[in-house]
């Protein structure tokens, strides 16, 4: 009996019922032992005269996360999924799926090709192989119209999203109240069954495209190609499922078996599933273990109750931890707290809250103008403003009132917190916390760790990541970070290419057709120009062997065309509008400058130009990052790009990205670039020295192992 030495599904008769139970933890990903499993399973059930009836289940709390993604790039699959569901599905005694968690993807595929399906009204199922930059591949897509309608069929496999099982009550045909009565309802369900509607085939069930379908399918199709520009799979999935209208039950899932493959063989689908594993990933570092201990934050306290000291307390305030915000000055403090709760206002109109959890959140936010007040608070995240000397102030002043233990954090998104360290007594307590603005929306949260933090902290601050519901990136100190620090080269030669003669237009489209949500034009605009040229301004040391740096972003903040909020920047926009409009007045600055500064102006600048000199100047900088060891993976820094940049997820990452055109290419085209540039060449686009090694030897970043 193959099953007996098979761990990943345990097997058990009892009462004539066989229990197929999947036992594969952590989630009963669909590998090849638990395919076997359950194929063994199944044909030992129906060789057994005492089974009358199959339960397929699982003992963790969750069915099954679906077919096992690492399997994916290869190795011996057989038997496939879909076989197993065959043989499940055609099984001469009835097969009952009980659900004790929520099945996604193949987990819910091997439910749809049940018998019959119990679960309870708290569950969640889904079809989430979209965000994998596939579309379910084992009869997902022509079983689940089959007992659910069109709609809710091209909702849950077009957007992935998990859906409650309330939702679906033709796929389920008991619903316990609660998982407790799971068993006996099931025992009840079974004692139910009758000869005539033992055996419920879903695949038996004829589907045909009336008018009404017809209307639906074209109305997703649009909605699907407004909301996922640049996407390959989900039109794809769209197609799959309606061959379930179209095509015979058979045809339909060779006609999605057809399209899995084309879009499990795009560099999308590769992208996405890196990027899987890459969000996961980021949460493995090596600089703490199981044993490290670490520290409970029950308290929190804000310094700064501005723009980001406002968003960073909304999030301990959602997970229900109390905050303390301290400002300097009351009118300060008050405006910060009226401005939270102004944007919990917005979410209660949107119907996102209730006016209770409004009350509820707000309760947990107290502010003062004492440091007093610190005393005993867990965790201090400082938002003052971005000065060396305040910030400071700030820490050695914590460091004097904050009880011991205390972690001493800065949200700075450039400075040196091993410079910052030294303010207190206790740099192994002091962390960098960099949220992204606006920080209550954006998940990416880049953990700093200076050069005396110690392990616990880490630990801790990683931990406290998730329970904030960001996803924390560890990295270590240089100037902007990670994501900062990159986005700098992509800024500058943006800006270069705005003096050597290409318009903001251009190179915004370039970029908006790569997948960025908008161009770095269009993104200085909104962020606000001034921004950068104060960074400009505080970094002649990095910048001033090149005159011409900056140059035309540096002459329409001089103008006063600091973007959006002064309604003109790079581009010109309407009062209340933040739609961008060409300005000829910033072409014909551009021209002087560049006459002024003997830069030669051409009008042969390429979309392949734009893309390499930006983006490869990126990406050869996340090199020189991942060389250092301020990022210890490549996959992190795509985290980072991802949550923090909108970098399009169906590249995977600027490294991902990197790899799948291949180095050997990202080092040819930007040399070429650089040799073609002259003196401004040599001065920027050096390749980095990891990009240069890797390409030679053929290797990509994913495989470099920082030493
Ligand atoms: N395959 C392989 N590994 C998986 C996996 C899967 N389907 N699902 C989860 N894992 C791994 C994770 O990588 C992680 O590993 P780690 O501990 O080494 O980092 C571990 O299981 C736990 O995962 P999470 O940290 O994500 O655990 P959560 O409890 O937060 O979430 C989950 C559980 C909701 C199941 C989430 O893991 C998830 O969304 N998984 C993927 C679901 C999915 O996309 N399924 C479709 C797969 S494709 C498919 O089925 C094709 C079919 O149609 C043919
Ligand atoms: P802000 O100017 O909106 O807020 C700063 C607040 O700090 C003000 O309310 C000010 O009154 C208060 N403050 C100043 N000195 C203080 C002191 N000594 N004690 C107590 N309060 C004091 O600035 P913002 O944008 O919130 O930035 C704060 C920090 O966050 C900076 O270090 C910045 O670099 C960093 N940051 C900013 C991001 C952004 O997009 N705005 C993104 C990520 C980090």
């Amino acid at each position: 009996m193959t099953e007996m030495e098979n761990k990943a599904v345990e097997y058990a008769v009892q009462h004539g019922v066989a229990t197929l139970t999947m036992q594969s933890a952590p989630v009963n990903a669909l590998s090849r032992a638990l395919r076997v499993g359950l194929i063994g399973g199944i044909d030992d059930a129906l060789r057994d005269d005492s089974v009358n009836t199959i339960v397929i289940t699982s003992s963790l709390p969750i069915f099954s996360g679906g077919a096992d993604i690492s399997e994916f790039s290869g190795g011996d699959l057989s038997p496939i999924l879909p076989e197993v569901l065959d043989k499940i599905e055609n099984a001469s005694k009835p097969v009952l799926a009980v659900l004790p968690g929520p099945a996604f993807g193949g987990g819910l595929e091997v439910a749809l090709a049940c018998h019959h399906r119990i679960t309870f009204a708290d569950n969640k199922v889904g079809l989430p192989e979209v965000n994998l930059g596939i579309l379910p591949g084992a009869g997902g897509t022509q079983r689940l119209p089959r007992l659910a309608d069109a709609q809710t069929s091209l909702e849950m496999i077009v957007t992935g999203k998990p859906t409650s099982v309330v939702k679906l009550p033709g796929v389920f045909d008991k619903i316990s109240d609660k998982p407790e009565h799971l068993l006996e309802d099931t025992k009840n369900y079974l004692q139910s069954l009758t000869p005539e509607n033992a055996i419920k085939r879903t695949s038996d069930i004829a589907l045909t495209m009336s008018d009404e379908t017809q209307a639906v399918f074209d109305a997703v199709t649009a909605q699907t190609k407004k909301a996922t520009r640049g996407f390959f799979a989900p039109l794809k999935c769209i197609e799959a499922v309606r061959g379930a209208y179209t095509l015979s039950f058979e045809d339909g899932l060779k006609n999605e078996g057809k399209l899995f493959m084309e879009c499990m063989n795009t560099p999308q689908a590769r992208a996405q599933q890196h990027f899987f594993f890459a969000e996961r990933a980021a949460g493995h570092v090596s600089d703490f273990d199981k044993n490290t201990p670490e520290r409970s934050i029950e308290k929190v306290a804000i310094i700064g109750a501005g723009t980001m000291g406002g968003g960073i307390a909304m999030n301990f305030a959602n997970a229900g931890i109390p905050v303390t915000m301290l400002e300097l000055k009351e009118e300060a403090l008050e405006k910060g707290l009226a401005l939270i709760r102004k944007n919990y206002e917005n979410s209660a109109k949107k119907g996102k809250l209730t006016q209770e959890q409004v009350e509820s959140r707000m309760a947990l936010l107290s502010g003062t103008t004492s440091y007093d007040d610190l005393a005993d608070v867990d965790l201090v995240i400082e938002a003052v403003f971005e000065k060396m000397e305040v910030k400071k102030t700030v820490f050695s002043t914590l460091d004097k009132v904050c009880k011991p233990g205390a972690i001493l954090a800065s949200n700075t998104s450039t400075l040196d917190i091993d410079e910052i360290a030294t303010a207190t007594s206790r740099p192994e307590d002091v962390i960098g916390l960099h949220f992204f603005s606006p920080a209550n929306v954006m998940k990416l949260l880049e953990v700093v760790k200076a050069e005396k933090t110690s392990a616990e902290v880490i630990k801790t601050c990683m931990k406290m990541a998730k329970r904030i519901k960001k996803v924390a990136v560890l990295v270590g100190v240089c100037f902007g970070f990670v994501g900062n620090r990159m986005i700098e080269p992509y800024g500058r030669e943006a800006n270069r290419l705005l003096l050597e003669g290409a318009t903001p237009e251009q190179v915004d489209r370039v970029l908006t057709e790569f997948g960025m949500p908008m161009g770095p034009f269009t993104m200085g605009d909104m962020a606000g120009l001034d921004i950068g040229y104060y960074v400009r301004q505080s970094r002649q040391e990095y910048i001033s062997h090149d005159p011409a740096y900056g140059a035309v972003a540096d002459r329409l903040v001089e103008k006063g065309r600091n973007g959006l909020k002064t309604g003109r920047g790079t581009y010109n926009y309407e009062p209340g509008s933040r739609v961008p409009i060409p300005d000829p007045e910033v072409l014909e600055i551009a021209k002087q400058e560049a006459e002024r500064l003997g830069v030669e102006q051409r009008s042969d600048i390429s979309d392949e130009e734009i893309l390499v000199r930006v983006m490869y100047s990126l990406i050869n900088e996340g090199a020189a990052i991942l060389e250092e060891g301020i990022a210890a993976k490549s996959s992190d820094i795509d985290v980072i790009y991802v949550y923090g940049y909108g970098f399009p997820v169906y590249r995977g990452g600027p490294m991902q990205y990197a790899d799948e055109v291949g180095l050997g290419t990202i080092l040819e085209k930007l040399t070429t670039y650089r040799d073609q540039l002259g003196e401004y060449g040599k001065m920027w686009l050096e390749p980095s020295d990891l990009l240069v090694k890797l390409a030679q030897d053929g290797g990509t970043f994913k495989s470099y192992q920082a030493k």
